[in-house]
């Protein structure tokens, strides 16, 4: 395979984005007839990478050839034209027309003249030869995610693509889906394609991948061929070696109260449990940190604590009290805190000023609301101290929430809910879209909480944050706990094995 030429070369990509350096100087190549797995963390650029190639980003700098041809893919129906065709984690497809009308879309844009009834018999074709069956006639929102892909790719062959690029195809998909389209990717490659998966699962890589090229915050950290490679080089690459922590100080403080969890079990759609059995204690004065892969149960873990989502069962006690049956509210009063992934839409009330974003946790006490009336210099003046002590750029507490940058919402958010008093934080990838230097002023924050008393629940996608400045770390794969460290037992390569479901 080493010694073909490349259909595609990308050449130096960089690309920017205002916070991160999205893609730093990538080189990338597809071969011709290979499964390609552009392997690596949340966030270390791959889907920059291959919108970029799709032509939806233009890229900063670096060049893009095709059969050893400097070309320039300004945007999608350019890279159509190339051959080259994507399918995004978020669908495209119209819900209310059905297979043969989502197919038709936009043809005539690529000059192809066919009325339905050709549609029909060259998709009848293309589906006989790919062995990806649906059923031409039927409307996509009747169609199980699975089926919903099929019919993206198959647009995709209609239109002449010789590289598909799917992206994180499987996250959705049942296990029995992920085996059909596998099959199915297998045979696009025996008809001469090539395919290009995006992936952040180790395990999918060994399955049906030929060729991996792993990216890490933006840079090249691996690329060769499948059956040249390891798991644990893999890993490595994934999520880097070395086991820095920056150590902040910390004090060993005695406070009593816990946060206790005991054996909750949530089911999903069919009975596919989401979380299974989960139990663990948070103390008061520690940081807990929850290691895992987006998409394994982390989130509604928090969402449960928290009360926003319901247990199927299973017991959360709350320094003593059973609190599984009360509401949010009730929580909130009790102790606890929330950082959540979702800024916009839950940690602040998009529409309104600062300063009544503020006390979003505590609108219903002291000393915001005595005897039923506001005090609003009590919630202008915690507003103003957020941002002062979180160095938010805000002009003032009156700005609206959805006019502050994305860092700086973030900021605002995790500045509030640490100086609200609480006992507990459930903090959700806290820093993520924060420049170095507020990371590190967040990081440092939540250490002092910790110092001062506050047990914090930490999910984090950030390895190293994880690492830096929690005292004991749990893993969680499939909804289950898979592993649990003590803050000397550290070890990423350890820790990130379990993440993707492998045995430490
Ligand atoms: N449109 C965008 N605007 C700003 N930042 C972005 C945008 N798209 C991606 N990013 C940032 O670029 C980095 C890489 O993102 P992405 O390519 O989506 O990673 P991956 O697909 O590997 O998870 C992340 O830090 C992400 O937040
Ligand atoms: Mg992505």
């Amino acid at each position: 395979m080493n010694t073909k030429e490349p259909i595609i070369r990308m050449e130096n990509i960089v690309k920017v984005f205002p916070n991160v350096v999205a893609n730093d100087g990538i080189n990338f190549e597809i071969y011709p007839n290979e499964v390609h797995a552009l392997l690596g963390e949340n966030g270390a650029g791959k889907t920059t990478l291959m919108n970029i190639l799709y032509g939806l980003y233009k890229p900063d700098s670096g060049n893009i050839y095709i059969y050893g041809k400097k070309v320039n893919i300004k945007n999608p129906l350019y890279a159509q034209k190339f051959g080259i065709g994507m399918v995004h984690q978020h669908f495209s497809l119209i819900p209310y027309f059905n297979v043969l009308e989502n197919i038709s879309i936009g043809l005539n844009e690529l000059k192809i003249n066919l009325n339905l009834e050709k549609v029909k018999k060259k998709l009848e074709e293309i589906m006989k030869k790919y062995g990806l069956l649906v059923d031409p006639e039927k409307r996509i929102e009747e169609m199980s995610v699975g089926e919903m892909q099929r019919v993206e790719i198959l647009k995709l062959l209609f239109r002449g693509a010789n590289v598909l690029i799917l992206d994180e195809p499987t996250s959705a998909l049942t296990p029995q889906e992920v085996d059909e389209l596998f099959r199915s990717i297998r045979d696009l490659v025996k008809e001469g394609k090539s395919v290009v998966i995006i992936t952040h699962k180790l395990y999918e890589v060994f399955q049906i991948s030929d060729r991996i090229t792993v990216l890490r915050k933006g840079k090249v950290t691996y690329k060769g061929l499948t059956s040249e490679t390891t798991q644990e080089a893999l890993v490595e690459a994934m999520i880097g070696k070395s086991v820095s922590f920056n150590d902040f100080s910390r004090e060993q403080i005695k406070v009593e109260g816990s946060l206790r969890v005991e054996g909750l079990t949530l089911y999903g759609k069919g009975n596919v449990p989401i979380i299974k059995d989960v139990t663990f204690e948070l103390k008061r004065g520690e940081i807990l940190g929850i290691a895992a892969v987006a998409g394994n149960g982390e989130k509604e873990l928090i969402d449960i604590i928290f009360g926003l989502i319901k247990q199927n069962s299973g017991k959360i006690i709350l320094d003593g009290k059973e609190i599984q049956n009360k509401p949010v509210k009730n929580r909130i009063e009790m102790g606890l805190s929330f950082i959540p992934a979702e800024r916009l839409t839950r940690g602040v009330a998009a529409g309104l000023a600062l300063y009544y974003n503020s006390i979003l946790h505590d609108h219903w006490s002291e000393p915001y609301i005595k005897h039923s009336i506001i005090n609003e210099q009590e919630m202008r003046n915690f507003a103003r101290k957020i941002i002062k002590s979180f160095e938010v750029v805000a002009k003032s507490e009156e700005v609206l929430a959805k006019q502050l940058s994305g860092g700086n919402l973030q900021k605002f958010i995790v500045g509030r809910e640490m100086l609200r008093s609480s006992k507990y934080i459930l903090a959700v990838n806290p820093t993520s879209g924060l420049d170095v230097s507020a990371t590190q002023m967040v990081r440092q924050a939540l250490v002092n909480m910790r110092n001062s008393g506050v047990g914090i629940l930490l999910s984090s996608e950030d390895l190293d944050e994880l690492v830096s400045v929690s005292d004991r770390i749990i893993v969680m794969y499939k909804g289950q706990i898979v592993g649990s460290f003590e803050r000397h037992e550290f070890d990423k390569i350890k820790i990130g094995a379990l993440m993707l479901g492998k045995n430490a």
